[in-house]
């Protein structure tokens, strides 16, 4: 194990990984939605460092990470109105906007897109990092390349362990999926991830955007957002994902009878207890199955599930994105 663990309440931790930070180093943060592994977004050879240690491919862009929506001139060379708003509203938080960047912002980190991914974060240990630091910070979620995001410091030494110098540990994600993306190029903004705030917050503050189909389904040869095009978040395990509404157990049972060491999940509704079963939450809440699902996936691949299959919830809240990761993981595996 290469990596030292510290923790991200330790102030000479965090002085000590802004220095790395700057010298063009990499070092593996916990923010509110999922770890990130980050890296100067100005500093192509460092930038280049987060795409081999993930083994992500090149053109799929990063996200750049500020302290302060004052900073955003910095990376964006336009604001437009409704990014005031939206950053008014939900910075520091778990949204992302597409907007025309500058060039400061090097080829590698756009993946030579026009434009550029940036939101501030709302976890406090990620806000004294990048204060800490003095430059944005690009960190795509801190996994290999197609595996779940990592929640917590145990999967981000699981797949970096050996890849990267300082983990800072800051415990559980509070909000357990990645941040939402949504792109300011098009009028009205388009969704293009969901992800940690639900497209009904968003459309309380701006009112109605455009949900891209990829952002339901996962897939598209087409998509605007290059990481729509790779399969992602998938675990080990083969993954039989059932419509919101669907009894799993008489699938996990047939399963069985072939000879798969098969694992449930499913709403709490279902009640029903049983070592191969986890119940994250009510189908009602999206937040609690975001909060637990690449835990949970990491977890049942650890315990030797070859087979999980999980009853969906409706796509409601963060219900959507919750959905979104499943149906791409399930296409992974
Ligand atoms: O919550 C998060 O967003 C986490 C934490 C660490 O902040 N980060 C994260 O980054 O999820 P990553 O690299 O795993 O996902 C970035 C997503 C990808 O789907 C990528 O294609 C999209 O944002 N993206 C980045 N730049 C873009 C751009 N200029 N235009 C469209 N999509 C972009
Ligand atoms: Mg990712």
């Amino acid at each position: 194990m290469r990596a030292r663990l510290l923790p991200v309440t330790d102030p000479a931790a965090l002085e000590e990984a802004a220095r790395l930070l700057r010298e063009g180093r990499l070092v593996v943060f916990p923010t509110e939605t999922v770890y990130g592994i980050g890296a100067n977004a100005l500093d192509e050879r460092a930038v280049r460092g987060i795409f081999e240690a993930k083994g992500r491919p090149s053109d799929n862009p990063l996200i750049v990470h500020l302290a302060d929506a004052r900073d955003l001139p910095l990376v964006a060379r336009e604001i437009p109105p409704v990014a005031r708003r939206l950053a008014e509203a939900f910075w520091p938080g778990p949204l992302t906007l597409v907007l025309p960047r500058t060039s400061a912002v090097p080829n590698v980190t756009t993946g030579g897109l026009d434009s550029v991914a940036v939101r501030v974060p709302e976890h406090p240990g990620a806000r004294e990092l990048l204060r800490l630091a003095r430059v944005p910070i690009a960190a795509p979620s801190a996994n290999r390349s197609g595996r779940p995001s990592p929640t917590r410091a145990i999967d981000v030494l699981e797949d970096l362990g050996e890849r990267v110098d300082l983990v800072l540990d800051g415990g559980s994600a509070r909000v357990g999926v990645e941040s939402t993306v949504l792109s300011l190029l098009t009028s009205p903004p388009t969704l293009l991830r969901p992800g940690g705030l639900s497209v009904e917050a968003i459309e309380a503050v701006i009112g109605p955007i455009q949900v891209h189909a990829a952002a339901r389904t996962g897939e598209s040869a087409a998509a605007p957002s290059p990481g729509m095009r790779y399969r992602h978040y998938a675990p080990k395990a083969r993954l039989v994902l059932l419509p919101a509404g669907t009894d799993p157990f008489p699938e996990a049972e047939r399963l069985r009878a072939e000879g798969r060491k098969v694992a449930v999940i499913a709403p709490t509704e279902r009640a029903a207890p049983g070592p191969d079963t986890r119940l994250p939450g009510s189908r009602e809440d999206g937040a609690a199955w975001a909060h637990a699902l690449f835990a949970l996936l990491r977890d049942l691949d650890r315990e030797g599930y070859d087979t999980i299959v999980i009853e969906g919830i409706p796509e409601a809240g963060l219900g959507l994105a919750v959905m979104n990761r499943l149906r791409k993981a399930a296409a992974g595996t």
